[in-house]
């Protein structure tokens, strides 16, 4: 990898090896200790994040790297007149290694990857992609299912803005024999250009219909937009909605949430999404080293 963008730019057999990767690390962290202890990162969030910038920040901390951040707020607040894009990029790209970028423009990221050598990890392109996102969702599905293949997933939400749904959607046609339902309202179909980017000939339903009683990953993305839709309450989760449920089914979201899974859904042994998110370190671990092997050879 030179910088992760888009989610496409990976194989099947390279996800593979970025999960066997990170489950070596889950399972044996104090092997990884001094692993990038030379090398740095810094997060650039243009926009909000809770567990993306936290959890890429401890993942180099624990890998021995050094990481800076440049606090949103902090940049709006005392720069007065905002730095240009471009700037921030050149200078903060030649103090450190790699740089986390969440911005809102979607053109962001590859932009970024002109102006530096240190590589770029897209950690949100506005409403487009947020691929280490669904390396975590896929990190989620393979040690539960022990396979990326041959699964029923639903996902469900504003699938039009969803960069997660997006990233997620891709990646999973890269396995075969997956069914994958996509529930939204009209209004908020995937895109296109979406289903051009997908690799194997996947069964594909898209459907208004909430019916989760066959599904194996049930996958919401929520309503990043809300404030434009008055009815996502017909596509949350309730207790009600999940009493169906196979025991072996598991629930899943990017976070953060906002109403489309109620708190009674918490306690259910089906919910994954807290793991998930904590998934979230071991792969951004496995893919800063991923992203700098050969440098420290
Ligand atoms: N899932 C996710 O991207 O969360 P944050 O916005 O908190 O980073």
């Amino acid at each position: 990898m030179n910088n992760l963008i888009g989610i496409e730019q990976l194989n099947k057999e390279e996800i593979i090896e970025l999960l066997e990767l990170t489950k070596d690390i889950e399972d044996n962290p104090k092997k990884y200790l001094k692993k990038l202890e030379d090398k740095s990162l810094a997060t650039l969030f243009f926009q909000d994040s809770t567990r993306t910038r936290l959890s890429s920040s401890l993942a180099m901390q624990k890998l021995g790297g050094k990481v800076i951040e440049l606090d949103k707020a902090k940049f709006n607040e005392e720069m007065g007149e905002e730095e240009s894009f471009e700037d921030i990029i050149k200078v903060v790209g030649d103090y450190v290694d790699i740089i986390c970028l969440r911005h809102s423009d979607e053109k962001s990221p590859n932009h970024a990857g002109s102006l530096t050598k240190a590589k770029i990890i897209n950690c949100g392109n506005g409403r487009d992609q947020h691929p280490t996102q669904a390396l975590l969702d896929l990190y989620t599905i393979w040690k539960e299912f022990k396979r990326l293949h041959n699964l029923n997933i639903v996902i469900v939400g504003d699938l039009k803005h969803s960069r997660s749904a997006h990233s997620l959607f891709i990646a999973l046609s890269f396995f075969e024999k997956n069914k994958i339902k996509l529930i939204s309202p009209n209004i908020f179909k995937m895109p296109k250009r979406y289903f051009s980017l997908i690799r194997n000939e996947i069964d594909i339903n898209k459907t208004e219909k909430f019916e989760l009683e066959n599904e194996d990953i049930i996958y919401m993305a929520g309503f990043p937009i809300v404030e434009k839709y008055d009815n996502y309450f017909l596509y949350d989760l309730s207790i009600d909605k999940v009493k169906n449920l196979k025991e072996t089914s598991i629930i899943m979201c990017p976070l953060p949430r906002i109403g489309e899974i109620k708190k009674e859904v918490d306690a259910l042994p089906q919910a994954r999404y807290f793991q998930q998110s904590k998934n979230g370190i071991f792969v951004r671990m496995a893919i800063f080293i991923k992203l700098l092997e050969g440098l420290n050879e």
